[in-house]
């Protein structure tokens, strides 16, 4: 079953103007395709290191594109279960072998609790103003075992998007860059979100908590990702007054030529286990961790 959202809500928190890079937009399609190219390797090694394989129930929060929930598909086989989920659903396809539904991590109930093997989610927390309650839907969807895995960017941590700013095209992109992350600390984003994940993986009550952080230098996929990048958010970086259209226009034709080595802030990949669930006086506790 496809439920579709509708184009005129996906984020919209209202004082804060909603998601900066909202699905509705061309270059959100170009975005997930450049995203899968840079972090899809990391993202599925977790997935392997954590157990995912045939049989394994999963739930993609804030899938985006395709290409996670394909990949969760195809490891947990016919007799397994995937459910990708997102505000705006209008970029997955559900007969790549997983589930679609609308819903909102930060105020739905979580679909199906304490059935998932894996519940996943990557640059999604980053966007949403509450995300501790986000965390806490997620853990409670997950079975006593499961693993909940949060991948979120720090772009405080690693701020440039040219490491050797070297020359006026470089120091040109991490002018740009820092214009594109105060246009999403306006929209309400976390800049310095992925190092606080493992404590907020214990908050959420999860045990056996670790994290480790990775980032590209250079290639066609960094320039990619960033061209869709300053397209999809140009008129809101010209509108604030961040930028204008001569300097936007060079920043495309240094990034065209393949000239700039860009880079990316760190994806800080964090997860952690729900414990043995038990009743205790009408309430149940968390007594201990579990083998996945
Ligand atoms: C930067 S994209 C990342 C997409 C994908 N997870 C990836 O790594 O390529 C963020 C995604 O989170 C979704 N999203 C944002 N807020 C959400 C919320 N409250 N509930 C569910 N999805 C949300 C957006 O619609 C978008 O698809």
């Amino acid at each position: 079953m496809v439920m579709t959202s509708s184009p005129t809500d996906p984020t919209d928190s209202g004082a804060t103007g909603g998601y900066l890079l909202d699905n509705a937009r061309a270059e959100a399609g170009e975005r997930f395709v450049w995203l899968a190219e840079l972090f899809d390797g990391v993202t599925r090694g977790h997935f392997e290191r954590l157990g995912v394989g045939p049989g394994s129930r999963c739930w993609e929060v804030g899938a985006g594109g395709t290409s996670i929930p394909a990949a969760l598909a195809a490891m947990v086989g016919p007799t397994g279960y995937v459910l990708a989920t997102d505000l705006d659903t209008s970029w997955l396809q559900e007969n790549d072998g997983y589930d679609v539904r609308r819903h909102d991590v930060a105020a739905d109930p979580p679909p199906e609790p304490g059935t998932f093997d894996l519940v996943h989610a990557r640059l999604v927390l980053v966007h949403v103003p509450d995300r501790a309650r986000a965390l806490a839907t997620m853990a409670a969807a997950l079975r006593p075992g499961g693993w909940l895995l949060i991948e979120d960017a720090d772009t405080a941590l690693q701020p440039l998007a040219c490491l050797d700013d070297s020359g006026p095209e470089q120091r040109r992109a991490n002018r740009i860059r820092n214009a594109i992350r105060e246009l999403l600390a306006g929209r309400g984003a976390e800049l310095r979100y992925g190092r606080t994940l493992p404590a907020a993986l214990r908050a959420a009550g999860l045990a056996d908590v670790a994290a480790s952080g990775s980032f590209p230098v250079g290639g066609v996929a960094c320039d990619r990702l960033e061209a869709s990048t300053i397209r999809h958010v140009r008129r809101e970086l010209i509108a604030a007054g961040l930028a204008d259209d001569a300097e936007l226009d060079a920043h495309l034709a240094a990034i065209g030529a393949g000239r700039l080595d860009l880079t990316l802030a760190p994806l800080i990949s964090a997860w952690g286990r729900a414990g043995r669930m038990r009743a205790g006086g009408g309430q149940s506790v968390v007594v201990e961790g579990v083998e996945p």
